[in-house]
């Protein structure tokens, strides 16, 4: 195979990350839900380069678990700068022909789109390197170009004289080189500057002295170029991530009535038609089917939602939730809670390990833990199942088409039969049988 079309690829993320004062690792900390890190890896993901090399250094083991065992880790156990952190890459790549990307860790907002730009238009180039028209981007490193518009080096914003410092080009910190060239010259590094480091960005110079062929793709994607340097700049990727996100859901066919407001994390699918309300936040493995209206202020972690359904005010932790049912306002389905089809779960209302089924209804004020509920039955307000004796928990079953007066306190265990009754403020500590009414405290039979 033609050698200039292999890719490889080499991410730097062995910096603390002083800027952002943490105890965790700059490419550590999370956008909605998965760490920053992930955000770049996808970017090379859609590349498929192979090896990818991750060199760690702070917090290195850490870091590898979050990433995982499909790529290979080169540690760097003190970090002498970005061309030294390259330097320590290089024997992962023994044997490797062909071009390297070479990108920071810190940049999540890079795209799959971007980096192929710069790989399709450095083909016959030693060394290329992302660049953009950027004065806000005071703290980059300054491109300097020879009259004839030919790159003639990278120079630091700190190793800056004022006319380089007034220069608007940028080096956004990505690169695609040929692996000999990165051989030839990563060695000749010098720490001669102002902070005394190997600057991966002097390898322009030093192949310029040798006659290499270098070019600066210019891209006019400024959003993709944002490196994460403090908690400032981690909230503006973030803004930017979930614009994203909403984005491409609003072009599947959902609704989102102010994409301002709504928090939509990376692997949450929601089908089409499906509204979603200002302040709602939907994170982990969340799946919402179609027609939905969800919100406003709704958060759900990994429920499962049906279809038609309305779920509004209310909170959803790994619930699953059939078609057609009313949820909330001010509902909360704990991990466990399976609601049926036509189901309602009004205000007030805790649920937890428990199903409710078709047809039943939760209106108000009630907790119902490690229960049972039929279909076509009415809960009445101020319900609780008692599940706990402060020891154990313990199983409640309520049948089919029973009416559970309002003020019930069910002592588990126990069983109410189908079609039972139970009247306002009963105590049900023994199981009431099926068709049957009881009342009182201890409820009795009548
Ligand atoms: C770097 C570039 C600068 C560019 C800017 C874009 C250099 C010398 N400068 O500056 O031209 O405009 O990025 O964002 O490359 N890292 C290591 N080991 C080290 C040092 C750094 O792994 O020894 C990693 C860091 O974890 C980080 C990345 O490399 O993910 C960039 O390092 P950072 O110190 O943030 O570079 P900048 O000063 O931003
Ligand atoms: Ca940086």
């Amino acid at each position: 195979m033609d050698s200039t079309r292999q890719l490889a690829s080499i991410v730097l993320a062995a910096g603390k990350g002083t800027r952002m004062k943490s105890d965790q690792a700059k490419v550590l900390h999370e956008i909605l839900g998965r760490p920053m890190l992930h955000y770049v890896l996808d970017a090379l993901q859609g590349h498929q380069t192979s090896p990818n090399v991750i060199v760690v250094g702070h917090q290195a083991e850490t870091v590898r678990q979050a990433c995982g065992p499909e790529h290979l880790y080169a540690e760097q156990v003190e970090q002498h700068g970005t061309g030294h952190a390259v330097q320590v890459a290089m024997p992962s790549l023994d044997g490797f022909e062909g071009r390297v990307l070479i990108l920071y860790g810190d940049m999540p907002l890079l795209t799959t789109e971007v980096l192929q730009h710069l790989a399709s238009a450095s083909e016959d180039s030693d060394l290329a390197l992302l660049t953009a028209i950027a004065p806000q981007l005071r703290d980059f490193g300054r491109i300097v170009r020879r009259p004839d518009g030919t790159v003639e080096k990278i120079v630091e914003a700190k190793d800056c004289t004022p006319a380089e410092f007034a220069l608007t080009e940028v080096n956004l910190g990505v690169y695609c080189a040929r692996i000999e060239f990165l051989r030839e010259f990563l060695g000749k590094l010098s720490p001669n500057n102002a902070q005394g480091e190997l600057y991966l960005t002097d390898l322009v110079g030093l192949g310029n002295q040798a006659h290499k062929k270098i070019s600066a793709v210019v891209t006019p994607e400024l959003e993709c170029s944002l490196g994460v340097n403090s908690r400032a700049d981690l909230a503006k990727a973030t803004g930017v991530i979930r614009a994203r996100i909403v984005h491409r859901l609003m072009l599947s066919g959902v609704t989102v009535i102010d994409p301002n407001s709504v928090w939509v994390e990376p692997q949450v699918q929601v089908g089409p038609n499906t509204e979603l309300w200002p302040g709602t936040i939907l994170q982990g493995s969340t799946v919402i089917g179609e027609n939905n209206v969800i919100g406003p202020n709704t958060r759900m972690t990994s429920a499962q939602v049906g279809c038609d359904n309305n779920i509004s005010y209310s909170v959803l932790l790994e619930a699953k939730v059939g078609n057609s049912v009313n949820i909330g306002p001010f509902a909360y389905l704990r991990p466990g809670a399976e609601i049926g089809d036509h189901a309602k779960v009004g205000d007030f209302v805790e649920i937890k390990n428990s199903t409710i089924g078709d047809h039943t209804k939760v209106p108000h004020l009630t907790y119902v833990g490690d229960s049972t509920v039929g279909s076509c039955t009415n809960i009445g307000c101020g319900t609780i199942t008692c599940n706990y004796d402060g020891v154990h928990k313990h199983h409640t079953v309520i049948g089919d088409h029973v009416l559970i007066g309002s003020n019930t306190s069910l002592v588990a265990p126990v069983t109410v039969g189908a079609g039972a009754r139970t009247g306002a403020g009963s105590v049900i500590t023994k199981d009431v049988a099926e068709a049957t009414t009881v009342v009182g405290v201890p409820a009795r039979r009548i």
